[in-house]
């Protein structure tokens, strides 16, 4: 059994040590707003948040979560900056990149709120979007944040 914090509650989940820290998110706390794309680690779908910083939760071990904080797009609350902007700009298309997305981006804000169009860029690469609503979700970035798009 694994306990960590997510979005602000403990959550015990049992399974294998080794088992994606996506699945506990899924099928064990049932938060679906988290998405499985890839499951290798090349498409970001599955971006949450360990103590702040972005990780892909289809490669992250349930185990090296334990005693941890895990934010998903849930715990975001729906009134984020960055959620506001989204919808804003109208950045998503089919959707199903988009909690990833904006995981990516809240990290990257959190780091650095001006963020440069190379800052964007870089933090943003390992995002893929099948529906190629890249240039929203940049615009929606830069609306989050303030700086001139
Ligand atoms: S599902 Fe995790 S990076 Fe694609
Ligand atoms: S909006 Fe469809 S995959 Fe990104």
């Amino acid at each position: 059994m694994i306990t960590f914090r997510l979005n602000g509650r403990n959550v015990t989940v049992g399974g294998p040590d080794d088992a994606p820290l996506l699945w506990a998110i899924r099928d064990d706390a049932g938060l679906t707003g988290t998405k499985f794309g890839c499951g290798i680690g090349q498409c970001g779908a599955c971006t949450v948040h360990v103590n702040g910083e972005a990780v892909r939760s289809c490669l992250t071990p349930v185990s090296s979560v334990a005693g941890q904080s895990v934010t998903t797009i849930e715990g975001l609350g729906g009134e984020h900056v960055l959620q506001k902007a989204w919808i804003e700009t109208q950045a998503p298309q089919c959707g199903y990149c988009q909690s990833g997305q904006i995981m990516q981006a809240a990290a990257l804000l959190k780091s650095k709120p001006k963020p440069t169009d190379a800052d964007i860029d870089a933090a943003m690469a390992g995002n893929l979007c099948r529906c190629m609503a890249y240039v929203r979700i940049k615009k929606a970035i830069k609306l989050a944040a303030g700086v001139k798009a």
